[in-house]
C-alpha cells in the first residue's frame, strides 16, 4: 500500500487535516474527503474549468493539483462564498440572469468571476475574456453568464463589496 501522509488544508476558512497519498488530487480530496461537491470533474486535464477553486485568491484547476502541493494553502470553493444565509453578489447575479442550464459549470464560472473582480474591479472586456477563457459551458449559456458578470461588475464599480 502506498504511503499516506497528513496534510493540513485551509478550506473555506477552516483547517482540515487529511490523511492521503501525496499524489491524491486536490479535486478528489475536496469532493470525496471533505464533501465539497460543488467542485466538479469534467475533462480531468485542466481544460474545462469545472473543477476550479481559488487558491490564495487565484483560480486554479483542482484536477491538476496534488494534495501535497496545497499543504497549508488557502482554498475557497463555492460553499465558502457568502455567509449567514446570504449569497455572494456573484451567485445572486447568476440566479437573477438565469446564467446556467444544467449548472455543472456554474461553480467554476462563479469562482473565476469572484477572483477577477477582486483583482480587476474595473470591468474590462479583455480581462473578462482572459479570466473566463478557462471555463467552458457545454450548455452554451455564455450570453447569460456574461450578462450576469457584467451586471455584478457594474454594481461593484458603483460601490458594493
Ligand atoms: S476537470 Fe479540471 S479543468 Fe476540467
Ligand atoms: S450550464 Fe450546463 S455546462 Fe454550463
Amino acid at each position: 500500500m502506498a504511503n499516506r501522509e497528513r496534510f493540513a488544508l485551509h478550506v473555506n476558512g477552516q483547517i482540515h487535516v487529511v490523511e492521503a497519498e501525496p499524489t491524491r488530487r486536490l479535486l478528489d480530496v475536496l469532493r470525496a474527503d471533505l464533501g465539497l461537491t460543488s467542485v466538479r470533474e469534467g475533462c480531468g486535464i485542466g481544460v474545462c474549468g469545472a473543477c476550479t477553486v481559488l487558491m490564495g485568491g487565484r483560480p486554479v484547476s483542482s484536477c491538476l493539483l496534488l494534495v501535497s502541493q496545497v499543504h497549508h494553502q488557502e482554498i475557497v470553493t463555492v460553499e465558502g462564498l457568502g455567509g449567514n444565509g446570504v449569497l455572494h453578489p456573484v451567485q445572486q447575479a447568476f440566479i437573477e440572469h438565469f446564467a446556467f442550464q444544467c449548472a455543472y459549470c456554474t461553480p467554476g464560472f462563479i469562482l473565476s468571476t469572484v477572483a477577477m473582480l477582486e483583482k480587476e474591479p474595473d470591468l474590462d472586456e479583455q480581462v473578462l475574456g482572459e479570466y473566463l477563457s478557462g471555463n467552458l459551458c457545454r450548455c452554451g449559456s455564455y450570453l447569460h453568464i456574461l450578462k450576469a458578470v457584467r451586471t455584478v461588475a457594474r454594481g461593484r464599480q458603483h460601490g458594493f463589496s
